[in-house]
């Protein structure tokens, strides 16, 4: 993921990578060569060497030890990839140090950017879709992925590292989660070396605003494919999607069938995220996908890995 938004980045007009900091330092002389920037191994040391604007992290779960805190204590606004924390306990400090030092934050949701779900958002604001009623969704894959997304103690679970973009978009459509029940196993991986996470996951949940969703997920559905399709159903508006940019509205106001819209673009979702995040920097937006957004959903899906941990009670948020 650093090598992709340093990549948008490096394209965009007035927009320069400076520097780039890795615990490998081989990891951090490539990319910074890339880019003409300057390699780190210290992020302290980078922060008080470069003239810096803003920072983008992209660590994986487990690496995440207080960075966002100290970047933010130095005024720098941060990018930081999902999920912001292994353990959601210790994400609360990040939202304290966006707020106290009062930068812009923006967490990497991408679906979010998604032009279909820009449309279904737009409905959802304005009224015209009418009251929330059902969200269901799969997220399905099949890949052995990085070592450290396999094993539990370094990526937490398929539902922490991956599933969460899922459950962001739910909280992001309907609003705060209430209660969680769920299950989890795993199915297919069992003889797979240092595979300690599940790979089969549901959920049922229950939003404050009274709708329902159910969440399913696995790791060994179609290869090289990380499909994320889900249905959205409000008391005039009916959504089906096929990704974040293509899906099939139908209106249903009325409980007559009414107009139906298929809505399909191409759109570089993790571009325009970048774009975005950008633009807010420069002021011309508003911070959206925030820190606290970040917070949220991983205590969705903290709520949700607690409730499949034991064996399905349900948890309360
Ligand atoms: N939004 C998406 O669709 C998407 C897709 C893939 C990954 N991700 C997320 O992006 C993050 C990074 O994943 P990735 O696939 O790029 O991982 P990766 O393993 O490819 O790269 C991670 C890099 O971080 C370095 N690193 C680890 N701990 C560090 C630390 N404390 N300080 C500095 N560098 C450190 C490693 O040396 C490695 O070079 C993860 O949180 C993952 O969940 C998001």
């Amino acid at each position: 993921m650093g090598g992709l938004h340093s990549k948008n980045l490096a394209g965009m007009q007035d927009v320069s990578i400076c520097a780039v900091c890795d615990i490998d330092e081989a990891a951090a002389k490539k990319l910074a060569a890339a880019h003409g920037a300057e390699p780190y191994t210290s992020l302290e040391k980078m922060l008080d060497e470069k003239k810096i604007d803003a920072v983008y992290i992209c660590i994986p779960p487990y690496g995440h030890n207080g960075e966002f805190e100290k970047i933010a204590s130095h005024k720098k606004h941060i990018f930081i990839e999902k999920p912001i924390h292994l353990h959601f306990c210790k994400a609360k400090k990040m939202i304290e140090a966006a707020e106290k030092n009062k930068i812009f934050s923006q967490v990497g949701y991408q679906y979010r950017f998604g032009s279909a779900v820009k449309e279904l958002k737009k409905r959802i604001d304005n009224g015209s879709a009418g009251k929330p009623v059902l969200f269901t969704a799969t997220y399905q894959c099949n890949s052995l992925h990085a070592p450290w997304w396999r094993d539990k103690n370094t990526c937490g679970s398929q539902i922490l590292e991956q599933v969460i973009h899922t459950y962001d978009l739910a909280m992001y459509l309907f609003g705060s989660p209430e209660k969680i029940s769920a299950y989890m196993s795993n199915i297919c991986h069992t003889k797979d070396e240092n595979y300690t996470i599940e790979d089969v996951s549901a959920s049922i949940v229950k939003f404050k605003n009274g709708a329902i969703g159910s969440v399913g997920a696995s790791n060994c559905a179609i290869p090289m494919r990380w499909d994320n399709l889900f249905t959205v159903v409000y008391e005039n508006l009916t959504a089906q999607f096929l990704n974040a940019n293509e899906a099939v509205f139908t209106n249903t106001a009325g409980r007559i069938a009414g107009e139906v819209i298929n809505h399909k673009t191409e759109i570089d979702m993790y571009l325009d995220e970048d774009k975005y995040f950008i633009a807010t920097l420069r002021g011309e937006c508003e911070n959206i996908s925030t820190i606290k957004d970040g917070y949220d959903s991983l205590q969705f899906v903290d709520a949700v890995a607690r409730s499949a941990e034991s064996g399905g009670a349900p948890v309360s948020l």
